[in-house]
């Protein structure tokens, strides 16, 4: 007898079956999304002990888990110079070692001033954008959302970050790609579209990795 499936039923099978859930499993991850990241910086070399790193969209955590592992932040001995700052409009679990900010808005200017403010007068090496809006299933309209909320850590970028700084961005892809990778070249040596292998190749999610903030952005 041939089974059919509904969709949230082919979602489930899919799911069970994905080596990164397992994977997130093992490893004690909050979601198969921390292997994104793991990939990413295995490639680009993004984190390191020592660095500020801002990052927008952090529910359920399991980047700041990463971010808090690479940067060498968990207790009883964190690296002192070091830190994280988790933001998200979600309530989450805090994750030891980061500084998490849940149900706070990151678009919100008063989250940017206290961000502002927990810095004391340091400026961040990194700034990452995982947010995404409940998607509505239209691509226009979920393209057009996602670019909202990344240009306003956009924005955040070009005031925190230090010169030669990074910023690493979620985005749906669609007609309005290039005009922000433009926008990124503006203020970046350097900007590449990413995928990586734990991203689903039928999503139509890819990463945006602006390197190297320009100096004379400040002169
Ligand atoms: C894909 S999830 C992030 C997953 C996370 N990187 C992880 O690995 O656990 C996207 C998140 O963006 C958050 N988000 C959307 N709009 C936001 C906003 N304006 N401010 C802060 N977070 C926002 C959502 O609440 C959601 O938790």
């Amino acid at each position: 007898m041939i089974r059919k499936l509904s969709s949230s039923g082919k979602w489930l099978e899919r799911h069970y079956r994905d080596q990164f859930v397992k994977k997130a499993r093992y490893q004690n991850y909050r979601a198969r999304s921390a292997f994104k990241l793991i990939q990413m910086d295995d490639k680009y070399k993004l984190l390191k002990p020592g660095m500020i790193v801002i990052e927008c969209g952090a529910a359920p955590g399991s980047w700041t888990q990463v971010l808090v592992q690479r940067l060498k932040l968990e207790p009883p001995n964190p690296n002192p110079t070091g830190a994280v700052i988790a933001v998200d409009l979600l309530n989450f679990t805090p994750v030891d070692g980061a500084i998490c900010l849940p149900k706070t808005d990151f678009t919100n200017q008063l989250c940017q001033a206290r961000i502002i403010e927990a810095l004391n007068g340091r400026k961040a090496d990194l700034i990452l954008s995982d947010m995404a809006p409940n998607v509505t299933g239209h691509h226009s309209v979920d393209h057009e959302r996602i670019l909202s909320l990344v240009n306003s850590a956009f924005r955040f970028s070009t005031v925190i970050l230090k010169p030669g700084g990074t910023f690493l961005s979620k985005i749906f892809n669609g007609n309005l790609t290039d005009e922000f990778i433009h926008s990124l070249e503006k203020h970046f040596d350097s900007v590449r579209q990413v995928k990586p292998e734990a991203s689903r190749g039928d999503s139509t999610e890819i990463y945006i990795l602006a390197s190297k903030l320009k100096k004379n952005y400040f002169e």
